[in-house]
Parts: structure tokens; sequence; C-alpha cells
């Protein structure tokens, strides 16, 4: 585990809004942690899925690897059977990813590329894992990644995806929201800290209804939609094509 999370301990001092830097690269894995429901069940979820569905000769992706949790969960599951493709387009998050994998690239079992997962190749891929990724996107972006996903993956393959929703009504969002923030604080974020991160994420992380993603995934094509897991307002769904 990283550094503890204190980068909005005296609130967001610079103003600025959030964005996947060293400063964050170097406590990500305790922030996620603390702010995730259910995180770490996701990643348990991801190995075995991986176990699953993955299909002899075939890619498998982590888009928008981070510090490589995901990618950690998917190389464990595939037990060197074949290679990981992993994306960032957070410089620091890459770098870090470049080091604490150094044995997996070696052996190439895990390719890390800094990269725009908008502009990357998605082909004859098994396994596509989207780790609470796909919020940072604008919505048009989120439908041509989709499509591009679903045109990568070869009959039967998988997509995770996990993502932060909001909820239609307003009132159970708010109510759904309070409680994941007291959630956080019992993870020991502050009052002050809760509401920075919120103001800073205002606009950067989108998020969409649970149908608004099922919609979507059905107009793409995906055959078969299934809930994997579900904590407050963080959801898991498998896609399969
Ligand atoms: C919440 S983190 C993902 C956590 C990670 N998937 C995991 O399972 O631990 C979001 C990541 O998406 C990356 N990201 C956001 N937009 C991206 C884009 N357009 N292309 C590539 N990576 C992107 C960020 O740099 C960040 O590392």
């Amino acid at each position: 585990m990283g550094k503890q999370d204190k980068i909005f301990e005296e609130g967001n001092v610079s103003g600025l809004p959030f964005s996947f830097n060293q400063e964050v690269t170097e406590v990500f894995e305790d922030m996620i942690d603390r702010s995730v429901p259910g995180y770490n069940t996701t990643l348990r979820i991801i190995q075995q899925q991986t176990k699953n569905h993955y299909i002899d000769g075939s890619n498998i992706y982590d888009l928008g690897c981070s510090l490589g949790a995901s990618t950690s969960s998917l190389l464990n599951a595939l037990n060197g059977r074949s290679k990981v493709i992993a994306i960032d387009n957070s410089e620091s998050m890459v770098r870090a990813c470049t080091e604490r994998f150094s044995k997996y690239i070696k052996t190439g079992q895990a390719n890390f590329l800094k990269e725009d997962i908008s502009y990357s190749e998605i082909l004859n891929a098994s396994i596509v894992v989207i780790n609470f990724v796909l919020q940072f996107l604008n919505i048009k972006e989120r439908e041509e990644l989709m499509q591009k996903i679903y045109r990568g993956l070869v009959p039967g393959g998988i997509l995770i995806l996990s993502e932060k929703v909001h909820f239609d009504s307003k009132k159970r969002t708010e109510e759904i929201s309070n409680i994941h923030h007291s959630f956080k604080a019992a993870n020991g974020y502050s009052k002050l800290e809760i509401s920075s991160k919120r103001d800073s994420l205002e606009g950067v992380l989108v998020t969409e209804t649970e149908s608004q993603h099922l919609d979507r995934a059905k107009e793409i094509g995906f055959k078969v939609s299934t809930k994997l897991m579900s904590n407050l307002n963080f959801l898991t769904y498998k896609f399969q094509k």
C-alpha cells in the first residue's frame, strides 16, 4: 500500500479540478480503497470471471489501469496463458506500473501503454476490463469506446464494467450519496476532505444511471448483461458478446 491520502486535508487549496497526477498516483491505492465500497471484491470478481471466460489465443485488456490492481487480478487468473495489455493516459500511473510489474513485462506477460483509451486498438479480446474509468470520458467518447470494445471482442468474450452511478430519483441519489459519505467518514475522511474532493471531481467524474449503461450496452449489441456486484452507488456489470 502506498502513502495515506491527505490531498484534501486542508480543502481544495489549489482549486484545481481532480486529475490523476503524481500526487494522486502516490496515494491512489489508499484513496480508492477508502472511497469505493466493495473495491477489493470487484478485483476478486475480475479474477474469477477471467478464469471462467478466458478463451485460448485471445487478448486481454485493462483500460484505465491506474496502478494495475485489476491487471494483477487478470495476471493471477491467466497464470501466463496470455498477455495483459494495460492502458492509462496518466504518465505517473504508467511509470509506477512499469516499475511494479517489471517481472511481468520482462516475461512478456504484461504490456503497459501510456495512451488515451479512446484511441487504443482492441483486437481479438476475450476479456476487457474497464474498472471505474468510463465515468471520466465524455458521453460521446463512452459510446464510441463501448462500440470499439464490442467490435474488438471475440464471440462469447466479455466486458467487465464498474461505474459509479446516480439514480432516476433525486431523493434516492441524495440518500445513497449521504450513505456513501458516511462510508468515507468511517474510513477516516473528514467532512472537509469529502466535500473538497466532491467539488474537485465536479464535471470530471460524470455519472449516469444504471439503465443508461444497460441501454447503451444493449443497443451496441451485447447479448447478455449480468450484474456482478452493487454497493450503494457503485456497480459492476458483465456484458457478453
Ligand atoms: C478510478 S481510476 C481506475 C482504477 C483502476 N481501473 C483499478 O481497477 O484500480 C481511473 C483511471 O482512468 C484513467 N483514465 C481516465 N481517462 C482516461 C483516458 N481517456 N485514457 C486512458 N486512461 C484514462 C486515469 O488516468 C485513472 O488512472
